[in-house]
């Protein structure tokens, strides 16, 4: 029997593990524990942990196959591929290409074919205020909307663009070209079912250009109301770093955002490792028509919701 204890820490999402040490190795029973907390509560924070990189990558691929960062070329861990640093530090004495990472609302890896069902992020230095990290619930996003926008978005597929990572223009330019070189146009469903729970969530966010067979103008409206709708603050939950925090959330149906928050002069430092899911997505063939004429349902959803913003 599992003896960890988990406490909820926000009513949308969120819970507290306590009673297990991630610096040993995890019994079967512990790690089946852990895994329905997840489902439960979609991000979990393990706090006061102290782990050596090795451990949390142990820990981490109980849960699935690492990613080992080819479509990132960004601050891959000096020692370990699986291992990405988020950083505001100088790395190898240059400029941190992630010390801005992650401050629009996103789901990990969305812009590839095999997205990251889970992430696990440790916090080895804060700064004495702010940097925190918010995540939000997209089942709830999802189950509250109207039957008729349900539906809708159940026929919808979204075309995710690696060039809408947040502040790209901040990092080096010659990585940024590999980064969108190496991550074409990518289509997912706008609406997906966990595997996990059957429950099904809204997968559309800031990374989302348009819909497939609609134009950017159409989908923009769109996506821009359900981005603003998925992260109202009901389905928020807001996580204010402790060092030794370890946090482990659920790509496949939250989205979060790095806030920002916080003076540049001082340290952030994490160490972040990603788990890869199902492939769910498909490149975007020339054949897809990305840009024809929508339906006319949704040309007519796409105007009173625009209007809806004036
Ligand atoms: C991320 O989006 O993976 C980084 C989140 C953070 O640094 O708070």
């Amino acid at each position: 029997m599992s003896g960890i204890t988990v406490t909820p820490v926000g009513y949308a999402l969120g819970a507290e593990v306590t009673g297990i040490d991630l610096a040993q190795p995890m019994s079967r029973e512990d790690a089946q524990a852990v895994l329905d907390a997840w489902h439960r509560h979609l991000i979990l924070v393990f706090p006061d942990q102290h782990i050596t990189p090795e451990q949390q990558i142990a820990f981490s691929r109980h849960f699935g196959e690492l990613d080992q960062h080819e479509s990132q070329p960004f601050n891959r861990h000096p020692d370990h591929d699986e291992m990405m640093l988020i950083t505001n530090k100088l790395v190898r004495g240059k400029p941190s290409q992630t010390k801005t990472a992650g401050q629009n609302w996103h789901t990990d890896l969305s812009y590839t074919i095999r997205p990251a069902k889970g992430t696990t992020l440790y916090c080895l230095e804060k700064p004495s205020v702010g940097g925190d990290t918010l995540f939000a619930n997209m089942y709830l996003a999802y189950e509250t909307l109207s039957d008729k926008m349900r539906q809708f978005l159940d026929g919808l597929e979204g075309v995710h663009d690696a060039s809408l990572v947040a502040s790209l223009d901040k990092r080096d330019p010659a990585l940024t070209a590999e980064f969108k070189r190496l991550n074409p146009l990518v289509i997912h469903p706008a609406v997906r079912t966990h595997p996990g729970t059957g429950r099904r969530a809204l997968y559309v966010n800031q990374r989302v250009r348009n819909f497939l067979g609609m134009s950017e103008g159409e989908s923009r409206a769109i996506i821009d109301y359900l981005c603003d709708y998925a992260v109202q603050p009901r389905f928020v939950y807001r996580h204010r770093w402790r060092l030794n925090d370890m946090i482990m959330w659920d790509n496949r149906c939250l989205t979060h955002l790095a806030v920002g928050d916080y003076d540049p002069a001082e340290p952030r430092h994490m160490l972040r490792t990603s788990f890869l899911g199902e492939y769910v997505g498909r490149l975007l063939n020339p054949g897809d028509a990305a840009t024809a004429a929508a339906p006319a349902q949704a040309r007519d959803l796409a105007v009173a919701l625009s209007n809806a913003h004036d």
